[in-house]
């Protein structure tokens, strides 16, 4: 036949493979990285975070507690606690009660064991649970490191149920209009980390 491609039966099955090998490959990596990603980071692909984990500096965590003038008989919360680190410095230092939340499972059991670890698993709680959710009328101090729009969506809630005296400290991050009483710098490793104090009138 005039024009004609003949095409040799071996040549078209190695066509086939060819062209079809690329789309098995990607569905078996695909399954892979989603189950790998749900193992190390605790179905960070199923959760959606408000905010990505990136914990305090400890001199950090130091300072917010000292500027919310932390003392026996106060209730500490961290919203959003990641491995428990702000929590668990309370409750060894100052001996207070502390309790922390977070939506992320794997820091959950990190915050658990590491209250553990420091021997104030009586002091500290840690739930799973969601920011949006958490009753706070129990804390009289409330530490955040969050983003700007998430502390603006939790104005509202801290303002509502916080008694009067109680106090906020966050990591980074202001609340838009409502002017802080204090805004300390703290210097670690070479960098400034700013801190905020409000308090509830
Ligand atoms: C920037 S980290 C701060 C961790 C800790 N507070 C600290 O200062 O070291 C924010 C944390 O908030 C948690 N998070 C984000 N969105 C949340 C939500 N809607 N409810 C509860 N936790 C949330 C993340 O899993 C993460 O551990």
């Amino acid at each position: 036949m005039k024009n004609a491609v003949y095409v040799k039966k071996p040549v078209l099955f190695l066509l086939f493979f060819i062209f079809c090998l690329p789309f098995y490959a990607s569905e078996t990596v695909g399954e892979t990285l989603k189950f790998e990603a749900a193992s190390s980071y605790g179905s960070f692909s199923e959760i959606e975070l408000d905010v990505p984990y990136y914990p305090t500096p400890q001199p950090v965590v130091e300072e917010m507690l000292k500027l919310a003038e932390v003392q026996k008989g106060d209730v500490v919360y961290d919203l959003g606690c990641g491995d428990g680190r702000i929590v668990v410095t309370a409750a060894k230092k100052y001996g207070v009660r502390a309790y922390g939340v977070d939506l992320d499972p794997v820091r959950v059991q990190e915050a658990r064991e590491n209250a553990t670890e420091n021997g104030v698993e009586d002091l500290v709680t840690i739930e799973r649970g969601d920011i949006f959710e958490t009753d706070v009328s129990e804390a009289s101090v409330v530490a955040l490191y969050l983003y700007p729009s998430v502390n603006l969506k939790l104005k509202p809630t801290l303002l509502d149920q916080l008694k009067p005296g109680s106090r906020i400290v966050s990591h980074a991050f202001d609340m838009g209009d409502w002017e802080p009483e204090k805004e300390v710098t703290v210097w670690h490793n070479g960098a400034p980390y700013v801190i905020y104090l409000w308090r509830i009138p």
